[in-house]
Formats: structure tokens, C-alpha cells, sequence
């Protein structure tokens, strides 16, 4: 059914059918949520409902008619840019997220290198494979070629000779994390961005996931590694203030080393018949609403406020750390440098793990093998999550040993054995062999993952990558 009916519904009853469609979603109050959602608890997020919606008309396109968008973000990308380290001259916008700060970064360098170092008619960014995919992504939309750089097994962390080596004539721009998500270790960047400016190239560190959250923490007194502004040929750092910001979606800064670099970030055009648009983000209408509510996270919860957070998630992170060390048949991939980690098994399937968890109302995020390191799952440790750390460890526990005394809920070698069968042919046939025994029969995705990632973990990068396209393309 299609949302315009030719009768409209009264309000009640509309938010009433809004609150059916939500049922089959994660209940994200629930404390058990180890990815993707970073809840500051109850009254900083009333406040940020409020903040939000007290700015929702606002259109920050129009800087002339609503200033105070401006204003919020100028505060905000201050202070961003001073837990970063940033010095005076560092300037910086809010975007929508992650990808968009990324995006930005890039397109900014990518336009810098136009100007500075005309001779590069190739453009390429160097990147650990353990960056983040909207980094390919934005070299993908802007016309960059990538060089894509092993990481040590141990930690995750970039090899720091192919990094070298991988600096070429062409290399533009090269990128490192602080942490990467998959693993949450950070890249040896004060190695890394020197190499880079030795090259003549920018360097980004993406601090999506750990700018604010490391910042509190070295401003602690905690021993974190330099990764920002203050390691010599860092130029652009990315920094979300929706996930460990703890603001409401969408909002990130992308802060450059000085203007002449975010000069080249903008997309001006007053040369159509239309009024003159001037954008120094890839939005061009952009509501106030986010922009607003993350002021008031961090208007509200302050340094201390925030250094509560971090103590206590640092914290959990550790407990859970120590209780998997008593699980058999289960590892912490790598030690982490803040409160993420990933799970992985030499023994049982880990993917069964995450659906085991899912039934007992955990969700944690899978992710395939990459990089010299196995199929693993993720977990993002935040704030909700500190008072069921008891309660997690005695599930993953409770889950381990079942899996481990049960056997295998299918069987992978007859799933092995298809892959391979179809890996070369062509989609149709993939999807045709191998749907059914990855439980995939219609739109909806199964209950039971596992059969579905195993098989997906299988398959190579490049042929999972076109699978997932024409199953999402067929099916939304
Ligand atoms: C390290 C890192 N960089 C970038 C991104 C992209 O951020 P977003 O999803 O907000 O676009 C993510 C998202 O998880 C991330 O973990």
C-alpha cells in the first residue's frame, strides 16, 4: 500500500500505524544494543527530542534567514576542533555523517591537489583495508583511484612499509583511523601522516568513531596515541558527533587544518536562474534539527558529563573483555584501544554466535573475513550497555558452550560445496543455488542469519558485493 490515500487519517491514528511499522525493529531502549546506536540515556535524549524538533524548520541553506544555524554549528565545530587539537587557523562544517565528513575530506583534497600539484593527472588515496568503506565510496563518486594497504594481524593497525610504499607521484591523499570500527585499534598515525607530508600528500584521520570519545579519554589522563591535529601533516580529521558524541542522528564535523584546504570543500554556483547556492557540504536544504540537539548533548552534558561516559563504557569494555577471556571457544580478535571489539572462533561458527545472541535480545554485527583476520562480530560498547555487562557475559557463555555441545545448526559443507559449485557463474544461478540454503525465499531476510552470512562469507568480496546489489534492488 502506498502512504497517499485519497482520504487523509487523523493524527492519532497515524502515529498509531507509525508505531506498527516500528514493531519489527530492535527495541533500542533495551540496553542489549552493541552497534550502531549511542543513546546518552533518558534526559539528555529528552533534551535532544526537544533541541531537535525546536529546529526542524530551520533550513541552514539559508544562512541569511536563520543565523542561529550558523551560530550552533560555529560553536560546536570549535569546540570539536579544540578536542582535536586543531590550532587556530582549523575550520570545519557539520554534515549528516560519517560518509558525508568523509566525502568532504576527500573532495577538498582531491580539489587542493587540482590547484597545488596540477601534475597529477591520476589521483589516487592510499588506505589500510581496515578504513572505512566511504572512503571507496567517495573515491568512487569523485573520481580517485584507490591503493588499498594490509594491516598487522595482531592489532589491525596499518603496515607502515606498504603504507610507504604505497605513497606514490600520484598519491593525493592517504587516510588512516583512529580507531577503525571492525577491530577499534588505531592506525600508528603519527608514523603515518609525516610519511604523507613527506610525499606532498594530505593526510585524513577518521575519527568518526573516536575523535570525541579518545579526546575525553587523553584529556583524562589515559594514555592515548597522538592521532590528531597535533601529529605534523595531519589536514583534514573526521569526527561524528552521532555516535560517540551521543547526539542524535545525523550529525559530524569535518574540521580542516586551515581554510585555503576548506576553501576547496565548497560548491558555489550563482551562474543559473536559480537563487545562488552556496555549499560547503554535499546537502544543500539541511534541516537545524541535528545541529540543534547536538548542541544541546554537549551544552548539557559537558566535558564531565562526557568523561562519565567514557569512565564507564571504558570500563564495561574491560569486564566484558575479562569475562570472554573465560569463554572456550571464543577470542577478542585484538586488543582495542577504546570500547569496541570484535569476536571471533577458530571453533565453532561465529555467525551462529550473533544469531544465538539475537534470540536472548542481543544484536551485534557480523562482519566477513578481511584482511588476514576471520569472519567475526561486532560490538560497539555505550553508554546503555554498562549495566547489562554481567548479563552479556552470561549469555555469550550460555551461547558458547551450547553451540559447542550441540554441533553445527547446518551444514556448512554442503553450503561450501555450492559457493564453490557457482562462485563463477553468473548471478542468476548464484541466487538461484544458493538462496535456498542461505534461508533467503523471499523479501524478508531470515530469522536464523547464520546460513546467510556463512554463505556470504564465502563468496569473494567482488561477488558478494554484486549479490547483495541485485537482492536489494530486487527486493526494496
Ligand atoms: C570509522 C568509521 N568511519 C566512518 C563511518 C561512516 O559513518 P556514517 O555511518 O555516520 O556515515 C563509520 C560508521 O560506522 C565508521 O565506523
Amino acid at each position: 500500500m502506498g502512504v497517499l490515500q485519497t482520504k487523509g487519517v487523523e493524527a492519532p491514528a497515524v502515529l498509531d500505524e507509525l508505531a506498527t511499522y516500528a514493531t519489527g525493529d530492535v527495541d533500542w531502549r533495551s540496553g542489549k544494543v552493541l552497534t550502531g546506536l549511542y543513546d546518552p540515556g533518558e534526559g539528555a535524549h529528552g533534551l535532544a527530542v526537544e533541541a531537535y524538533t525546536r529546529f526542524l524548520a530551520q533550513n541552514a541553506l539559508y544562512i541569511n534567514m536563520y543565523p542561529s544555524v550558523g551560530k550552533l554549528e560555529r560553536d560546536i565545530v570549535e569546540s570539536i576542533a579544540e578536542l582535536l587539537r586543531g590550532e587556530q587557523a582549523a575550520a570545519g562544517n557539520i554534515t549528516s555523517g560519517g560518509t558525508e565528513s568523509i566525502l568532504m575530506a576527500v573532495k577538498a583534497s582531491r580539489d587542493w591537489a587540482r590547484e597545488h600539484r596540477p601534475e597529477v593527472t591520476a589521483p589516487e588515496m592510499v588506505l589500510p583495508v581496515t578504513a572505512h568503506p566511504a572512503f571507496i565510496k567517495a573515491a568512487h563518486y569523485l573520481g580517485l583511484h584507490t591503493v588499498v594497504t594490509p594491516v598487522d594481524t595482531d592489532g589491525f593497525r596499518a603496515d607502515i612499509d606498504a603504507f610507504r610504499r604505497a605513497l606514490g607521484p600520484n598519491t593525493i591523499l592517504a587516510v588512516g583511523s583512529a580507531p577503525n570500527f571492525s577491530h577499534g585499534t588505531i592506525d600508528g598515525i603519527d608514523e603515518m601522516a609525516p610519511l604523507a607530508r613527506d610525499n606532498g600528500t594530505l593526510f585524513h584521520v577518521d575519527g568518526c568513531v573516536g575523535g570525541i570519545h579518545l579526546s575525553v579519554m587523553r584529556r583524562m589522563g589515559e594514555p592515548v596515541a597522538d592521532f590528531d591535529f597535533s601529529v605534523d601533516g595531519v589536514t583534514t580529521i573526521s569526527a561524528d558527533l552521532h555516535k560517540y558524541g551521543y547526539a542524535p542522528k545525523n550529525a559530524s564535523v569535518v574540521l580542516y587544518r586551515d581554510r585555503d584546504l576548506r576553501k576547496h570543500a565548497y560548491f558555489v554556483c550563482s551562474s543559473t536562474t536559480e537563487y545562488a547556492v552556496i555549499n560547503p557540504t554535499a546537502q544543500s536544504t539541511r534541516t537545524g534539527g541535528p545541529v540543534a540537539a547536538a548542541w544541546a548533548v554537549l551544552r548539557h552534558l559537558g566535558e564531565e558529563g562526557l568523561q562519565q561516559i567514557v569512565r564507564e563504557s571504558e570500563a564495561a569494555t574491560k569486564r566484558m573483555l575479562a569475562g570472554i577471556e573465560d569463554i572456550d571457544g571464543i577470542e577478542v580478535l585484538a586488543k582495542p584501544d577504546m570500547c569496541m571489539f570484535t569476536l571471533g572462533s577458530t571453533t565453532i561458527n561465529i555467525f551462529e554466535v550473533d544469531d544465538e545472541m539475537r534470540r536472548r535480545g542481543w544484536t551485534l554485527l557480523p562482519q566477513f573475513a578481511c584482511g588476514g583476520g576471520p569472519a567475526n562480530v561486532h560490538v560497539s560498547v555505550t553508554q546503555p550497555n554498562v549495566a547489562h555487562v554481567e548479563t552479556f557475559i552470561k549469555d555469550l557463555g550460555e551461547v558458547v558452550a551450547d553451540i559447542r555441545r550441540n554441533g553445527p545448526a547446518f551444514d556448512q559443507r554442503e553450503l561450501a560445496a555450492a559457493v564453490e559449485e557457482v562462485a563463477e557463474k553468473p548471478l542468476e544461478d548464484i541466487l538461484m543455488r544458493i538462496a535456498p540454503l542461505a534461508g533467503l525465499t523471499g523479501p524478508d531476510l531470515p530469522e536464523r542469519m547464520a546460513p546467510l552470512n556463512t554463505m556470504l562469507d564465502m563468496l569473494p568480496a567482488d561477488r558478494r558485493d554484486e549479490l547483495l546489489t541485485a537482492y536489494l534492488n530486487m527486493t526494496s
